[in-house]
């Protein structure tokens, strides 16, 4: 697939050092910023096509003629085209959303809410985040449909065999993460994929989680639906996209109505555009796809699996460590893991943790991380998160384990 394999390993101090925002420092100590998961830091790239679409080019995309506004366009579908070759996929059949909650949403309201009916099911898993659980709630309700969820095993994978006996044919669309926001787990879509259709099951796959981690091909995968977001993978925020099959794209009404997802508007009636640009309307965010664009050329010229392989020696680095560290619990301890790792210390408060970690210079997320059912399963209110990327470096991880042992005896 489309994933360029550089020849040399990648000089990962020089790598960091495109990230201007890393070489900060916070409460005087340098930072370490392990929130990634929750958005990416962005190189210096990302922020200069940002800088120089607005200085340069800025007009609004496929409505003039003037060279500014082929410009605009141009860059803006370029982001499409681009992203496209990186997920192994027709760009047709990419519709440019402010981010997964847009794209999933979509599917709801446009997919589900004109199918679904009483009787039908809903399969989510436990690890989902909000955005893949809330639209489908708000469908159910108007459709009389409703949700099923399927468990985990105690490390935190998918219990396959749980998962396919709650495929019964009232099983309409089953909505899964890629990788979990909260564990790390990895889950088999493909597998998943294929025994849902098999069913006659639509997938809709959250892959937020993934694209900033590993190489994704939506082709293999096998999905109906594929969703993600931009800032996640060094883009900016309010970027993401939804692939969807033709077939599907080509059945589904507009979510919203407006300009650029028009071929002709007249009071008695209106004649929609051809997907992708049917689900978009209104000017959207051009500045910011540019920069996606960018930060997708960036990630192929590192190479996907460089950074996979780059991220897997640091999670194993994190996890030893930090299995180190008295009274430290890891939840989420699946066989295939993306660098985000769970935990929580004896007697101390995911919240107070995480401040005075801050406080070291250490950026960690602490709370429910927009999965409150997963908290419920885990019988946790909340846990830190330290999410890492291709950016980080293993002596930022004995910086993070010192703050974390220094924490430890304050809260005593
Ligand atoms: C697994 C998962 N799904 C969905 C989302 C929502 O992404 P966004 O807020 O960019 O729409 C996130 C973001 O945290 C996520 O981690």
């Amino acid at each position: 697939m489309k994933t360029e394999t550089p020849t040399l390993a990648p000089d990962w101090d020089r790598i960091r050092a495109d990230f201007p925002l890393l070489a900060r420092e916070v409460h005087g100590k340098p930072l370490v910023y392990f929130d990634s998961a929750n958005t990416g830091q962005k190189p210096a790239v990302v922020i200069e096509a940002v800088d120089a679409f607005y200085r340069r080019h800025n007009a609004n995309v496929s409505r003039a003629v003037h060279a500014l506004g082929a410009e605009a366009t141009e860059a803006y579908e370029g982001t499409r085209a681009r992203l496209a070759q990186h997920l192994n996929v027709a760009r047709e059949d990419l519709v440019l959303t402010s981010g997964t909650t847009f794209a999933l949403n979509l599917v709801a309201y446009s997919w589900a809410l004109p199918r679904l009916q009483p009787g039908d099911v809903v399969l989510l898993t436990r690890m989902e985040h909000h955005a893949n659980i809330v639209p489908w709630q708000l469908i159910c309700e108007r459709t009389g449909a409703t949700i099923r969820v399927a468990d985990l095993a105690p490390d935190g994978s998918l219990d396959l065999d749980a998962l396919y006996a709650l495929m019964a044919p009232d099983v309409k669309l089953l909505g899964i993460a890629h990788v979990s926001n909260v564990l790390g787990t990895v889950n088999p879509v493909a597998e998943i994929c294929r025994e849902a259709r098999k069913r006659g099951i639509v997938t809709v796959v959250d892959g937020s989680q993934a694209l900033p981690h590993m190489a994704v091909d939506i082709a293999s995968i096998g999905c109906d639906f594929y969703a993600f977001t931009g800032h996640k993978m060094c883009g900016p925020t309010g970027t993401g996209a939804l692939w969807a099959r033709r077939e599907h794209l080509l059945a589904m009404p507009p979510f919203l109505g407006g300009g650029e997802m028009i071929k002709e508007v007249r009071y008695e009636g209106t004649v929609f555009a051809e997907p992708p640009h049917r689900f978009e309307a209104g000017t959207p965010n051009i500045a910011g796809h540019v920069g996606l664009g960018t930060a997708v050329g960036y990630l192929d010229g590192i190479g996907m699996d460089a950074i996979a392989a780059r991220e897997g020696d640091l999670l194993a680095h994190l996890t030893e460590e930090m299995d180190r560290v008295e009274g430290l619990r890891i939840l989420g301890r699946a066989p295939r893991k993306a660098a985000v790792v769970s935990f929580l210390v004896e007697g101390a408060h995911a919240h107070d943790l995480a401040t005075l970690l801050d406080l070291e210079g250490v950026a960690v997320r602490s709370g429910h991380h927009c999965a409150h059912p997963l908290m419920a399963f885990l019988g946790v209110p909340a846990t830190c998160r330290a999410s890492l990327a291709f950016y980080n470096t293993h002596a930022e991880i004995e910086a993070f384990i010192a703050a974390l042992r220094k924490v430890r005896r304050l809260l005593g």
